[in-house]
């Protein structure tokens, strides 16, 4: 079987370092806040060219923070996606706002900026566009129009960490919050997140907030949870920087080779724009006959995933909340199919699974 994900082979590789770098938190005891973070915290910051990264405990807290930075509260509407998993629109609610979902465009299945457009009101207070899968979404239109409706931009970078929008990082176009969730291009060995700004202050307030809204060590100033990247985790996130970009070429290839050889069996993900840099957290494929796809491709030893199946209006958690019909998202998450795209993938693998697409895709006609 060619796995989705192999975690363990991943960090087979990695061992040694891990356990060297783990080590060496063990030999100073800083657990909490220790120098393995801010080093990470910096690393991360010169790669992705922001003024400030702040580490904290997972991407879901990442969109808390930078909702409550941005003053988003009870009344306030927030402009996102179904489309989706499920945390961007947990944030929201978590802060007492009110999510609305919009349409995504059917070709990149990430937000749709005129539907983006249509669904600002009187309440609206911030949009989260969604770099769903690695892709960045159109954030040269999303910021526009935040600026014309002087909306806050909070940028859902969860899957998209290196991913760049007419070359700059996304999570650089408005706060970018990332998750470091194991199934990530970049992930700790558990959960993690962080949040990037440009300004000295967000960055000082965004610290306070992670840290039970601490001004000194005995000094409260906001009330606030705990949301911090453990030593250990950031210890093991600096090994793995040194090889993300490696990592990212891997699947952009796999993308790449996918694209050329199942174009014309399938739906695949558009070319990308000229502007813009994926990552390929997911490689998706469309087929109108999706679940006797997926099935198919299983019995021929590929798995795959559905990323999602389920959007974010049809949840039961969200069964009461008013939403417009989102008729390409229907059409979308009944369509979709990921298949494996990450570096441990080798070409003879993924030539295999491109055989087994071909032949799944002529018996489900
Ligand atoms: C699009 C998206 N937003 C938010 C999150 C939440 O991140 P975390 O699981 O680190 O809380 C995830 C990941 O799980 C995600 O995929």
């Amino acid at each position: 079987m060619i796995p989705y994900i192999d975690l363990v082979s991943h960090h087979a590789a990695l061992r040694a370092e891990i356990l060297e770098a783990v080590g060496r938190v063990l030999d100073h005891g800083q657990f909490v806040l220790g120098p393995e973070v801010a080093a990470f915290e910096a690393e991360i910051a010169r790669r992705l060219d922001v003024r400030h990264v702040i580490a904290v405990g997972t991407g879901t807290d990442a969109l808390v923070l930078a909702l409550r930075a941005r003053g988003v509260g009870p009344g306030d509407e927030v402009i996102t996606v179904s489309h989706s998993f499920v945390a961007t629109a947990t944030a929201v609610r978590l802060v007492g706002a009110t999510p609305v979902l919009v349409d995504v465009d059917d070709a990149t299945m990430t937000m749709d900026p005129l539907a983006l457009e249509h669904a600002v009101t009187a309440r609206t207070k911030a949009v989260i566009p969604v770099h769903l899968g690695g892709w960045p979404c159109d954030l040269t239109a999303i910021q526009d129009v935040c600026n014309r409706h002087d909306l806050h931009l909070i940028e859902d970078c969860a899957q998209s960490v290196g991913a760049r929008h007419r070359g700059r990082s996304v999570g650089t176009y408005g706060v970018g919050c990332f998750s470091l969730h194991p199934l990530k291009v970049l992930s700790a060995l558990g959960d993690g997140g962080f949040l990037t700004t440009h300004s000295d202050e967000e960055a000082a307030l965004f610290r306070k907030l992670r840290n039970n809204g601490l001004r000194d060590r005995d000094h409260v100033q906001l009330v606030s949870p705990n949301s911090r990247l453990d030593t250990v985790q950031a210890a093991a996130l600096l090994v793995k920087l040194k090889y993300l970009d490696g990592w990212v070429a891997q699947r952009r290839a796999h993308a790449d080779a996918y694209r050329e050889a199942l174009g014309a069996v399938v739906r695949v993900l558009p070319p990308e724009h000229p502007r813009d840099l994926c990552v390929y957290s997911t490689f998706v494929i469309r087929h109108p006959q999706r679940d006797r796809l997926a099935e198919a491709l299983r019995r021929r030893g590929v798995d795959v995933k559905v990323h999602y199946p389920v959007p974010i209006h049809r949840q039961e958690a969200y069964a009461t909340l008013p939403c417009a019909p989102l008729p390409v998202t229907e059409r979308v998450v009944a369509e979709i199919l990921s298949l494996p795209v990450t570096p441990e993938l080798s070409v003879a693998g993924r030539e295999q699974v491109i055989e087994a697409v071909r032949s799944a895709a002529e018996e489900v006609g």
